[in-house]
């Protein structure tokens, strides 16, 4: 019995260890797309699909930029470093003037670095977008070849792959470079029955080409990219640790953001308490309220962090910080108390830390708290 238990055991751990190294082994495609109202989206989860019909590879759908579109705010954000270290891409855009989409346009023109690192030489990738009517549909998608060209890209087109099977009686989104939609054209629910099914096959044929591909070019492990330290790492080394992100004790968001400025207000709370509470010169001296001060801009930070979807390298600007102080009507000396939020900002930001600043003293603030920062973010 117990020989036969020991055998049971190697045969499941066998199992277990083929099943991990077999998931190491797949391709890794990233189905990278910008969407405004989810036409893309939806072409997206095709090729998807059609990529995940091939049991070798895997894939990723993400976003250029993050969406208050209910239907997209929950597709995770991807990052220009991430791009070099899948097997494929494929980029799906709306149709802007017979082009690509400027969010699409702005995402791509952060590569420099990959261009010039011969970052994505090699890697196949293939295309597909979301007109409206479909005016300029075909220019678009050769647009889009241009840019992927320039990196040196594999460029895999979808000839009239599925196209057999399509409605001829209605309008479709077919280019042979590949897959579209027309969005506008409402005769019938789009992406119509056809489109998805063009997109599926695009995704399976460019799953099959990946595989074959896999290992034929550098990625990103074996390639110097240049580029800024990334702010987490900033944080590792300074061994600053965010907190979790106070949650809203009231009717109103931890964070608004109104196109790419971020709003947050924050207080001196650290594990559910307030930290150094009361007045100054009262019930705490300058030192506390200094360390007050730190807490409520980790607190600042940790809602940011939130608000960008968990990628502090997303923050182009520290635009300026409001700090209010519990003080009496004689106090004067705001600016020092402010500077442990200042110093700490440029501490994590660097130059993009630098900002500017208002400071005030009031008679009271929010549960007693010794200080309340408001903070104004630019973010990607
Ligand atoms: C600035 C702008 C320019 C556009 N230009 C075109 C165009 O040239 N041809 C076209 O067919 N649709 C055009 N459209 C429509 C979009 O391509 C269409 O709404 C698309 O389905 C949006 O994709 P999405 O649902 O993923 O956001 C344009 C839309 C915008 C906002």
């Amino acid at each position: 019995m117990k020989t036969f238990n020991r055998f049971l055991a190697v045969f499941i751990l066998t199992i277990i260890s083929n099943t991990i190294m077999a998931q190491n082994n797949k391709a890794k495609i990233l189905v990278l797309i910008h969407s405004d109202n989810g036409g893309t989206y939806e072409l997206a989860k095709q090729i998807s699909k059609g990529i995940e019909s091939n049991s070798n590879v895997q894939s990723v759908i993400k976003q250029v930029k993050s969406s208050d579109n209910p239907k997209l705010k929950d597709i995770p954000v991807a990052s220009v470093d991430e791009l070099s270290s899948y097997d494929g891409i494929a980029f799906g855009s709306p149709v802007y003037f017979g082009n690509i989409s400027t969010g699409m346009s702005d995402f791509l023109s952060k590569t420099v670095n990959l261009w010039t690192s011969h970052a994505l030489e090699g890697m196949p990738a293939t295309v597909f977008m979301s007109a409206g009517s479909g005016a300029g549909n075909e220019l678009a998608v050769q647009a889009f070849w241009n840019s992927l060209s320039v990196h040196g890209m594999v460029l895999v087109s979808n000839g009239i792959r599925g196209v057999a099977k399509i409605d001829k009686n209605i309008p479709q989104g077919n280019t042979v470079l590949g897959a579209t939609s027309l969005a506008s054209v409402k005769n019938v629910e789009r992406p119509s029955v056809g489109e998805r099914e063009i997109a599926f096959e695009q995704g399976k044929n460019f799953a099959k080409i990946i595989f074959a591909l896999k290992g034929t070019f550098n990625k990103n492990s074996e390639i110097k990219i240049s580029q800024a330290k990334s702010i987490e790492k900033v944080l590792a080394e300074k061994n600053i640790v965010l907190p979790i992100a106070p949650k809203p004790v009231g009717n109103y968001s931890p964070f608004v953001r109104s196109g790419n400025l971020v709003f947050i207000n924050q207080v001196a709370l650290k594990d559910g308490k307030i930290m150094n509470p009361g007045k100054l010169g009262v019930s705490v001296d300058e030192n506390q309220v200094k360390e007050a001060t730190q807490q409520t801009m980790l607190n600042v930070i940790a809602v940011l962090k939130d608000a960008v979807n968990g990628d502090l390298d997303k923050v182009k600007k520290v635009v300026q910080l409001t700090g209010i102080f519990n003080t009496k009507d004689d106090y004067t000396k705001h600016a020092d108390l402010m500077n442990a939020a200042s110093d700490l900002a440029v501490e994590v930001f660097g130059e993009k830390g630098k900002h500017a600043r208002a400071t005030l003293g009031a008679s009271s603030i929010p549960v007693n708290s010794s200080v309340e920062i408001q903070a104004i973010f630019e973010v990607e």
